[in-house]
């Protein structure tokens, strides 16, 4: 190793604490592989009221209490928890304010998906409490790594309030885009919350369209910026995938990186999965067949050893390729599949789901809400898992899929690209479709079923090759280091 860098990794979600989606693995995983890596990384992430202080043996620091963090016109007051990540003992802050971060929710109510009214104001006091927190805590990283808006703003207050003070005068900053779909927008009148001088809120600013973009404020700000995949990070530069952002992200071409996305196999290995019902490997597959069973008993659905079963764990959103699914879902079961769902969020997406699963009982059963257990048991227990995103940075669940042996059935698209090969290739590992279409969707599901059916050799086979693919942290987390390397070596972006 060159050298040993200080990083700061900044998430507003991270497991074991707090989960909403994959960015909260990546939070989990990436730092300590980059402790692995001989690194010293500390984490900062807000304290909700879902995080157990008794669970996660979090205790406060005296001298972090009482930071004052100006939002508006008003100070607000900041406490610092500390715990750890368990096995790695990878440090993790957590900021406190009961009025902001009190709610189970992370985002909003979790059960409606309703997003707070204040989102904006919870956010400006994190980021600008981040910085405080580093000066009161005496401790200087040589990187922040940001991820996704609610982080973004940490990067404007350093090249603006924060740019002339000693103390962070050698900081570099990596942003990371997890989903472009979520930019954090607010009306324009949120920028007098941030305190920032006027000239930021600019065309050329943290102004889009008439309001203020928090997203932005990585994107202008931080010294390089990465996304969660190759594929992705072109496709966003394009006005088809750009979500507006896309001159701004052009205009960084040079500066913006793809970097996959690995997995945590602590977590994610049917071997050790104390998750699921029975464990298995490659050589040995008995417990997967389990596996199954337990699953259709647990979904209510006819235990049928032989009917291939399609497994979905998901945010229920549009960019998931939910249209696709409601629209499609009678000629998928008209293929003779069983499909076990899992889903959080749009009420309206469940309300069409439910009915209809009330049509078709006996083949499709969804749960809905958040359960971590189940999403193992459906990753262990299905055949195939089906992701037809509309759009996906990443991906973490068709990587989970093929470590459990359910081949993954994906829409080409960002890091689905990157890391799912057809099985019409020499070295494919499932089965991909490209226009976004019902029938595309559909087509790719009945050639799966055909193989799982007709030619059980090359789907063993098949299911065999993907539970030998490598998506560990460690190749990803090395080209980390090397983005960090690489803007440490230059000056830092003026403002
Ligand atoms: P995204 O981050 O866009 O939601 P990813 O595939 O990167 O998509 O990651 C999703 C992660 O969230 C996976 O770890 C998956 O198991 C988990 N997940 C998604 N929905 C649920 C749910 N309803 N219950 C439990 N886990 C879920
Ligand atoms: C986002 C993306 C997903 C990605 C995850 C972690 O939630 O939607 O594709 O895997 O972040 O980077």
């Amino acid at each position: 190793m060159a050298r040993q860098l200080k990083i700061l990794f900044v998430a507003s979600e991270v497991v074991p604490f707090a989960k909403t989606g994959g960015l909260a693995d990546v939070a989990g995983a990436l730092p300590q592989t980059l402790k692995e890596l001989g690194h010293e990384v500390r984490v900062m992430m807000p304290k909700y009221g879902v995080i157990s202080d008794r669970k996660f043996k979090l205790h406060d620091v005296i001298r972090l209490k009482d930071i004052p963090v100006p939002v508006g016109s008003e100070t607000k007051m900041a406490s610092v928890k500390v715990g750890q990540i368990a096995e790695s003992r990878v440090q993790v802050y957590f900021l406190d304010n009961k009025a902001y971060f009190g709610g189970e929710g992370l985002y909003g109510n979790a059960t409606t998906g309703q997003d707070y009214p204040n989102n904006d104001e919870r956010f400006i006091f994190f980021c600008r409490g981040v910085l405080e927190t580093l000066k009161r805590l005496g401790w200087q990283p040589d990187v922040i790594h940001l991820n996704d808006w609610q982080t973004a703003l940490v990067a404007t207050y350093l090249r603006t309030i924060y740019r002339d003070d000693p103390f962070f005068a050698n900081i570099r900053l990596l942003y990371t885009i997890h989903n472009l779909a979520y930019q954090g927008v607010f009306p324009a009148e949120s920028f007098a919350k941030t305190n920032l001088p006027p000239q930021a809120y600019a065309t050329e600013g943290l102004e889009f369209y008439g309001k203020l973009n928090f997203m932005k404020a990585g994107l202008l700000h931080a010294d390089a910026l990465s996304t969660v995949s190759r594929t992705y990070a072109k496709e966003i530069q394009t006005a088809e995938a750009g979500a507006g952002l896309e001159g701004v992200l052009a205009a960084r071409s040079a500066d913006l990186h793809g970097i996959v996305n690995g997995i945590d196999y602590t977590i994610w290995n049917p071997a050790k999965d104390k998750l699921i019902a029975a464990t298995y490997t490659a050589e040995n597959l008995a417990g997967k067949a389990e596996c199954k069973a337990a699953l259709q008993g647990r979904m209510g659905l006819p235990v049928e050893p032989t009917l291939p079963l399609v497994g979905m764990v998901s945010r229920l959103t549009e960019g998931k390729g939910f249209d696709l699914i409601v629209a499609g879902m009678e000629r998928l079961l008209g293929l003779g599949v069983q499909v076990a769902l899992l889903g959080a969020g749009s009420p309206e997406l469940q309300s069409a789901l439910k009915a209809l699963a009330a049509k078709h009982s006996t083949q499709f059963r969804p749960i809905f809400g958040y359960d971590n257990d189940l999403a193992h048991q459906i990753q262990a227990g299905a055949d195939l898992f089906l992701m037809p995103s509309h759009y996906e940075p990443c991906g973490l669940n068709q990587l989970y899929s093929l470590r459990y042996g359910t081949i993954p059935v994906v829409r080409a698209t960002g890091g689905l690209v990157d890391t799912v090969q057809d099985v019409s290739q020499p070295d494919g590992d499932g089965f991909a479709f490209k226009p976004y279409t019902v029938d595309a969707m559909v087509e790719a599901v009945s050639r799966a079923v055909e193989m799982y059916r007709d030619e059980p050799e090359q789907w063993a086979e098949t299911m065999k090759r993907g539970m030998a693919r490598d998506y560990s942290w460690l190749a990803s987390a090395g080209k980390y280091v090397e983005l960090y390397e690489h803007i440490l070596s230059a000056p830092p972006r003026p403002s």
